[in-house]
Formats: C-alpha cells, sequence, structure tokens
C-alpha cells in the first residue's frame, strides 16, 4: 500500500445520497431464488456479479433490491474511454482554488449505498483495478490524490454486471 497514506477514515451513511433512493417499488418478478440469493451476500457484504444476456433483467433487478434493501444505487455505466479519476473523483479549479470532487465510486463508498459497475468489461483494466480493495475483505478505497483512505460502511456493496 502506498505509504503516503495515513488516514484510514470509517465513514457513516447521511442524507448526501438521498437524490439516489428508489422511490417506489420497480416491479420487479423472480425467476429463480435470486432475491433471496442477494439478501444473503448483502448481509454478508459480499460483492455481486450479475450475468446474463441484454435484456434480461440485470439493471431492473438491482433497481428493485436496492428499494428492497431501502438503499441509494448509484450506477455507473463502463466504457473504454473511462478513467480511474472517472471513477475516484479528481481535483478541479474553481473560484475558490483548487477543490476535491468525489467520483460516484467514492460517493457509495464514502456515504455508504450500493455502487453498479454496469457493463464492467467495457473499462480498462487500469480503471478497475481500484475496485479490488473494495471487493476483498479489506472493503477500503485508496483516494491517492487526496493522501486518504475509506473504509466502506457496512451499507456499502459493489455490484457489477
Ligand atoms: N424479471 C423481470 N421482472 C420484471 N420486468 C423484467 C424482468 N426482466 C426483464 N424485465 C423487463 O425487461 C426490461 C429490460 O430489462 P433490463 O433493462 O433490466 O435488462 P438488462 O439485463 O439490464 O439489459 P442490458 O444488458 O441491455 O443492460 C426492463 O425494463 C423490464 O421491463
Ligand atoms: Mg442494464
Amino acid at each position: 500500500m502506498n505509504r503516503g497514506i495515513a488516514e484510514i477514515r470509517t465513514s457513516a451513511a447521511d442524507g448526501t445520497l438521498d437524490d439516489f433512493r428508489i422511490a417506489s417499488e420497480p416491479y420487479y418478478r423472480p425467476v429463480g431464488e435470486e432475491i433471496e440469493l442477494f439478501e444473503a451476500a448483502y448481509a454478508a457484504r459480499m460483492p455481486m456479479m450479475l450475468k446474463g444476456p441484454t435484456g434480461c433483467g440485470k439493471t431492473r433487478f438491482i433497481e428493485h433490491m436496492a428499494w428492497r434493501l431501502k438503499q441509494p444505487l448509484i450506477t455507473i455505466s463502463c466504457h473504454e474511454d473511462m478513467t480511474a479519476s472517472d471513477l475516484v473523483g479528481r481535483y478541479l479549479l474553481d473560484a475558490e482554488g483548487t477543490i476535491w470532487h468525489d467520483g460516484p465510486l467514492t460517493l457509495a463508498v464514502r456515504h455508504g449505498a450500493i455502487c453498479y459497475l454496469d457493463e464492467i468489461v467495457e473499462a480498462r483494466q487500469d480503471t478497475t483495478v481500484v475496485i479490488h480493495s473494495l471487493t476483498d475483505d479489506r472493503r477500503i478505497l485508496p483516494l491517492e490524490k487526496k493522501n486518504e483512505v475509506l473504509r466502506a460502511p457496512p451499507n456499502f456493496q459493489l455490484v457489477i454486471s
């Protein structure tokens, strides 16, 4: 791990992601035991991978599960031009100077949400390497440019398709 990272912060749920909450039940008709399987994985803080042909209901399923588990859902559509900064965040210049802006993955880790990386195979490997430490037992997200390490709260879950 980068030796410059001194701080490990534990994040907790707050109201920041209320815009990402799903207000009404997305209709989903189970085809097997996927709802129970997802709930078990969520309780065990295990990441999930959804596989299936286009139109089979992956997006609808994850929307339904976010509603069912009462969690905000942050969806990221992966593409080959995506960079690690697009996921994690970057410093941007504005009138007050250089300000850090959390990327969508960082928002989900910092405030607690289900983060859905749609079509992750479209992204380059050097982009998706940042998710490794979130998918194993460490459940941390290093923000190297910011010299900060975020520890995912219990309600954070990573889902890929
Ligand atoms: N089990 C299901 N229950 C209810 N609706 C479903 C189900 N499966 C599919 N649908 C319907 O099919 C539509 C397409 O599903 P969805 O967008 O979730 O597919 P997808 O697997 O995410 O496809 P893609 O790979 O193209 O993103 C949904 O909008 C929904 O209307
Ligand atoms: Mg989809």
